[in-house]
């Protein structure tokens, strides 16, 4: 049996932070509000001379180098992205650019804040049918160009970033099994509602932001990502104890709580980032990912599930051996 093993890891951020106490200044909130409700102390947010694509490149070569490869060696790139960088070509492509890779196919995948989720997934197939040996998988947004700086609802929870893993064909486990969902009729509960073929786009004139109804959106997070525990135990036939670390996205404290308490796992074994990063959408996971394993707290051997919750909706999780 083929496995997809993870090599390598990598992150990026964005040279400049954004404090609460910032946000203070641009919006009526406080620093108190925030931390109590999201857990998001800070987060990091694109100059001019950043972008998705640039900070996917940077993440994507650490992940290439930690996994002990040289660019020529990828046969395969997915980008999660909801931001990207031009409408086309992909921002896959402009990052296989950048790391001067040739011929390979690069894609885009778009499932919001379950993208890179999705994007593992698919990559797991392409290794496990023999289609790639050596994949790259990105997670990157600048989420802030979508964001209303006017609304406090919205512009408080998101910030930029990337992280990336390299995937590589290998006969011991691997990541164990992927599950990824989605149910398109939520769209009103959380969207951008413009795109760039929007018929009354051509009248209105007006500028794409992240729209949410907040309450509802955690609620069924919080329902979602305890069913998609449940699925993924059963699945593997697994009980809660076998998983020695949660990597969530990471939008709300209150909902990687949540998610812990389900799996009966104490705080110490998730991985939390949102406190520094905010919800980075895409990257969320591998950014997490990438910050615990340089830290060394994830050991070669444990069981890690990744679990994901976004617009779609969408929802996901990848169970993995490191
Ligand atoms: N600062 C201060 N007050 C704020 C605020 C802010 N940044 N944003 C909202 N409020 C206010 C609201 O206007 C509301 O006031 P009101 O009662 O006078 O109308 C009050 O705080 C409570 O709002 P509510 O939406 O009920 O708060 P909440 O406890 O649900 O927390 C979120 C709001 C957005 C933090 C929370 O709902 C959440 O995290 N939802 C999930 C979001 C998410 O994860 N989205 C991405 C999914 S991938």
């Amino acid at each position: 049996m083929i496995y997809s093993k993870i090599t390598g890891t990598g992150s990026c951020l964005p040279q400049n932070v954004m404090t609460n106490v910032d946000l203070e200044k641009i919006v009526d909130t406080t620093d108190e509000w925030i931390q109590e409700r999201t857990g998001i102390k800070q987060r990091y947010i694109a100059t001019d001379e950043e972008s998705t694509g640039s900070l996917g490149v940077g993440a994507a070569k650490k992940a290439i180098e930690a996994a002990g490869l040289s660019a020529d060696d990828i046969d395969l790139i997915i980008l999660a992205t909801t931001t990207p960088d031009k409408i086309f070509p992909s921002t896959a492509c402009l990052i296989q650019k950048e790391l001067g890779i040739k011929n390979c196919p690069a894609f885009d995948v778009q499932a919001v804040c379950t993208g890179f989720v999705y994007a593992l997934s698919i990559a797991d197939k392409f290794i496990k049918t023999g289609s790639a040996k050596t994949a790259l998988v990105i997670g990157a947004e600048t989420l802030s160009r979508i964001i209303d700086w006017k609304d406090r609802n919205t512009c408080v929870l998101f910030g930029d970033g990337a992280g990336a893993v390299v995937i590589q064909a290998s006969e011991s486990p691997g990541i164990l099994s992927t599950h990824i969902h989605s149910d398109g009729s939520y769209e009103h509960l959380l969207r951008v509602p413009q795109g760039v073929a929007t018929p009354e786009l051509h009248k209105s004139h007006k500028k794409p932001f992240i729209e949410m109804k907040g309450n509802e959106v955690f609620k069924m997070a919080v329902k979602t990502l305890g069913r998609i525990v449940d699925e993924t135990l059963a699945a593997n036939n697994m009980q809660k104890e076998d998983i020695d670390w949660l990597i969530p996205h990471q939008a709300n404290i209150r909902i990687i709580a949540a998610t812990a308490k389900k799996l009966k796992m104490s705080m110490d074994r998730v991985v939390v980032t949102v406190d520094q990063h905010g919800n980075t959408s895409a990257a969320s996971v591998p950014l997490a990912f990438d910050l615990a394993v340089r830290e060394q707290r994830i050991k070669p051997g444990e069981t890690l599930l990744m679990e994901a919750f976004g617009g779609g909706f969408t929802w996901g999780s990848v169970l993995l051996k490191y």
